[in-house]
């Protein structure tokens, strides 16, 4: 049977370039973007798109009924930074929104569903190097809870109902093709906006705070991989590590100058710095790797080449 995919929360920094990949594979008919957001004849014209609130489970039985789903890739959230300013509106969002897509999935037999986790699971009695698949998790951020939470649920659908979820801890993200949502780890997309505006940023996080990082392409490449990856090989049904990549601000600031001479990093330290010093500094990820064969493209040198290449492309810096 040809699959049917829909995208909730495909508007967002990790939706848009997931709808992108997965429409490149399956055909844009195939693939169904929905979001809060309201629909514009751009989003149209680039394959079926629906308004829908994942709070809404009339329109959510419509929209499935409509559809008729294989594969749901369910993205929507409030993002840690947000959630923090936000704490009642992020947990009813993380949480119902999560239920109410399991629960349609259920009703309408979808085969496969994602939902993706965060390196905000993890708290400040973690161990932050290396930080291993099973450990100490005592995350202190809304955020954080909600993830740990859903992670909960995701493997107890699957062994009470049999809902077939795949999960990853996704680590901070970047990419080209949008910009982050409210995220502790959006000063390293930001900055390469700036390198290309004015060869200058000035970064909310101290020089010396590693955390795990991906390039956007490497995630999408694990979310389909897990999602895709034979039942039997998914042996992880909360969710799984994944890295890419670690480094501080400083080091990143350093890449940038290598490839852009001239460029400079100030500080101005904000409260997203309480936040990441409770995560991680980098991650084992050697059940993703043992179990689907889980591998990243991108190292820091790499992902600064594409991303000032990209953006460039883009106009940005450009006037
Ligand atoms: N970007 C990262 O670095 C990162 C890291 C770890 C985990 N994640 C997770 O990945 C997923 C996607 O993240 P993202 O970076 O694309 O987030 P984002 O904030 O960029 O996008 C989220 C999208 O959800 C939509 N949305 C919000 N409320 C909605 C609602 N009620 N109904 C329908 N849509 C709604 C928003 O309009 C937005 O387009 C989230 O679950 C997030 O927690 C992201």
């Amino acid at each position: 049977m040809a699959e049917k995919i829909i995208i909730l929360g495909s508007e967002g920094q990790v939706g848009t370039d997931l709808a992108a990949s997965l429409r490149a594979v399956y055909g844009k008919n195939n693939v169904v973007c929905s979001d809060i957001k309201p629909a514009t004849e751009e989003k149209q014209d680039l394959g079926p798109y629906e308004e829908l609130n994942v709070l809404d489970r009339n329109a959510i039985t419509e929209t499935f009924r409509k559809h008729k789903p294989t594969m749901v890739y369910h993205l929507a959230a409030m993002l840690s930074a947000t959630a923090e300013k936000f704490p009642r509106k992020g947990w009813d969002l993380n949480m119902e929104g999560m239920f109410s897509i399991f629960d349609a999935c259920m009703e309408f037999d979808v085969k496969r569903v994602f939902w993706p986790s965060s390196i905000a699971v993890f708290g400040p009695n973690t161990p932050r190097i290396d930080t291993p698949q099973f450990c100490v998790m005592d995350p202190n951020t809304i955020y954080g809870i909600s993830k740990l939470a859903g992670e909960r649920f995701c493997e107890y659908y699957h062994q009470k109902y049999g809902l077939d979820v795949r999960s990853i801890r996704y680590p901070g993200l970047i990419g080209w093709k949008a910009k982050p949502g409210g995220g502790t780890t959006d000063y390293a997309v930001d900055i390469f906006h700036q390198a290309l505006i004015q060869n200058q940023y000035t970064c909310f996080l101290k020089a010396d705070t590693a955390l795990p990082m991906m390039y956007m392409d490497d995630a999408i490449k694990a979310t389909i991989n897990v999602t895709e990856a034979d039942s039997n090989l998914i042996k992880i049904r909360s969710s799984y590590n994944l890295s890419g990549m670690s480094f501080d601000p400083k080091t990143l600031s350093d890449e940038i100058a290598r490839q852009r001479p001239g460029f400079h990093i100030d500080y101005d330290i904000d409260g997203r710095q309480q936040i990441a010093e409770s995560w991680p500094q980098s991650i084992d990820d050697s059940a993703a790797r043992n179990d689907w064969g889980w591998k990243p493209d991108f190292s820091l040198e790499t992902m600064v080449s594409e991303m000032l290449k990209q953006l460039s492309k883009m106009g940005v810096g450009a006037n």
